[in-house]
């Protein structure tokens, strides 16, 4: 046979299965409509025994009561770092409006830290553009409301290895990498926050579980929300816009733990997303197509329900796997796919209108036209879609109709306060590794930091001049930003995680 025969049969299968495919959704006519009011909800995922979640409504209480009656009020031209050393376990720390140039490190647990706002006038956190974080702590039952943060180079608030947090009602600008960014941690709550102008993900939550994150305002950063190798999350009710990518639900290959699933994304606005990609040239993040409004790599049993997604220019929901996605390296131990993607209703307005080209292309072997809403790449295993018609698709056509239409039986994925970890045991060079070092480097590739594979053959036998490399870091590589200093860390610990990154083998 002649390839130009070839190439004619292979177009008349393909229109015969398109058309089969639109056969399907009942062209003659209108399409059949699945409303999500009735019908069945999802009750997959995460159980509580019992079924007790904690709180309901727009406020949740995951830290507990306080522990102590203990309150210590930090004055304009006080020291919140001071009270904070001085406070026990179990304090209110409550911080009256001033301007505060300082980084606070919380290593005890309980602490609640407490901004005043008096008549719209708020604690400021101001770095100056020098100082790297604003809050980095590593306690348990750790409260932090409504402070002003800004000009940091590193993080606006981290959580490195804690449980049971609550970050409300805090606005941050312009502070570097990572705006509010709970690391290693299970049971905690994001919401209320304003965040902006960050140049990786506003909110990341990273390697946690039992997480919420509602009611936030993001926007102007690379990316808005970012859910990394975390599970049982739930993002809802944020206004997430001007990123260059909006909600993701991602695994990053390389982290120590190697699954994301259970992701909740629901009653999002998610609106003109179109900011450029100022990300870090090289790192994970500056591969988001800049115009993105939902992008799920590699994710498991994703949720996309009730989200108005608008102005999205590239796309409004993407799925891909690791193959396909740019400036990432591939895990041998991460499962590459993003399977069981489940889409419900969500209103869809005006995305995709200048699209990229790779996109343009798949939608031209499934002969459609027009601007993409939802597309898809790589392989995708158990994923579902109702009200498929309502949307121009690219790779969808294979997913099957959802057997229910809405969550409305999952309020959140939130426990009662859950024990404590320990971050001061046998474990510490582990728990410092996965709760600080690995939001930055990863095993095998380049994330904010170079590969945990190119440190171990710098350092191979050598983790005392790790430690000391860490404990004041000095710049070495042009084309990556300064690593923070980690001296907060006592010199054990410097010494645990040396150690420790040196052994990790994945
Ligand atoms: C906020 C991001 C960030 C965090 C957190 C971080 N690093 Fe880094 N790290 C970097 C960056 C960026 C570089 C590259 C710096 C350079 O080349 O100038 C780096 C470089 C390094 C190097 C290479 C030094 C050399 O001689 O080339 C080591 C070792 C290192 N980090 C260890 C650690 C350890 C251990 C931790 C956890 C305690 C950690 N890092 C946490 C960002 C980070």
């Amino acid at each position: 046979m002649k390839v130009g025969k070839i190439i004619g049969l292979v177009f008349v299968l393909v229109a015969f299965i398109v058309g089969m495919a639109i056969g399907r959704g009942g062209s003659a006519g209108a399409p059949v409509i699945t409303a999500s009011s009735g019908g069945a909800s999802f009750s997959g995922g995460f159980r509580v025994e019992g079924g007790k979640v904690v709180g309901s409504g727009n406020a949740k209480s995951v830290a507990g009561p306080p522990m102590t009656d203990i309150v210590i009020v930090v004055e304009d031209g006080q020291s919140i770092q001071e009270a904070v050393k001085n406070a026990e376990p179990g304090s209110t720390i409550q911080v009256m409006p001033g301007t505060y140039k300082e980084t606070v490190y919380i290593d005890k647990d309980g602490i609640r830290l407490i901004g005043i706002i008096q008549q719209g006038k708020r604690a400021v956190l101001d770095g100056e553009g020098k100082l790297n974080d604003a809050i980095l702590y590593s306690g348990n039952n750790i409260v932090v409301e409504n402070f002003m943060i800004t000009r940091y180079k590193g993080n606006g608030i981290m959580s490195q290895a804690g449980n049971n947090w609550e970050i409300r009602n805090n606005i941050i600008i312009d502070t570097g990498v990572y705006g509010i960014f709970p690391q290693l941690g299970q049971n905690g709550v994001i919401e209320h926050n304003v965040v902006s102008g960050i140049e990786d993900a506003a909110i990341y939550v990273g390697m946690s579980d039992n997480v919420h994150v509602a009611y936030n305002d993001v926007f102007d950063s690379v990316a808005g929300i970012e859910i990394e190798n975390s599970r049982h999350a739930v993002v809802e009710n944020n206004y997430v816009h001007n990123n260059a990518g909006g909600i993701l639900a991602f695994i990053t290959p390389g982290l120590p733990i190697k699954t994301t699933f259970d992701v909740i994304i629901r009653n999002n606005f998610i609106v003109g997303n179109n900011h450029k990609n100022f990300g870090a040239p090289g790192s994970t993040v500056s591969g988001i197509p800049a115009g993105t409004g939902i992008l799920i790599m590699a994710a498991d049993d994703v949720i996309i329900e009730g989200n108005i997604i608008s102005d999205n220019k590239t796309i409004g929901i993407l799925i891909t796997d690791h193959g396909h996605a740019s400036n990432v390296t591939v895990d041998p131990e991460s499962e590459p796919n993003a399977d069981r993607i489940m889409i419900l209703n969500n209103t869809m307005i005006n995305n995709g209108y200048d699209t990229l080209d790779e996109i343009k292309a798949i939608m031209l072997t499934e002969f459609k036209a027009g601007a993409p809403d939802i597309g898809r790449v790589g392989p995708s295993e158990g994923s579902c879609i109702i009200n498929r018609h309502r949307y121009v698709t690219v790779g969808v056509d294979d997913f099957s109709e959802c057997e229910f239409t809405n969550t409305a039986d999952i309020a959140n994925y939130l426990l009662e306060p859950v024990p404590a970890m320990d971050i001061h045991g046998e474990d510490r060079g582990k728990i410092a590794y996965l709760g600080i070092c690995a939001g930055c480097h990863t095993y095998t590739g380049r994330m904010v930091g170079p590969s945990v594979q190119i440190i171990q053959a710098l350092y191979m036998d050598n983790p005392e001049g790790l430690a000391a490399y860490i404990t004041s870091p000095v710049k070495k590589r042009d084309d990556y930003p300064e690593m923070p200093p980690q001296n907060y860390l006592d010199e054990k610990t410097r010494l645990a995680v040396a150690k420790y990154m040196l052994e990790v083998t994945r």
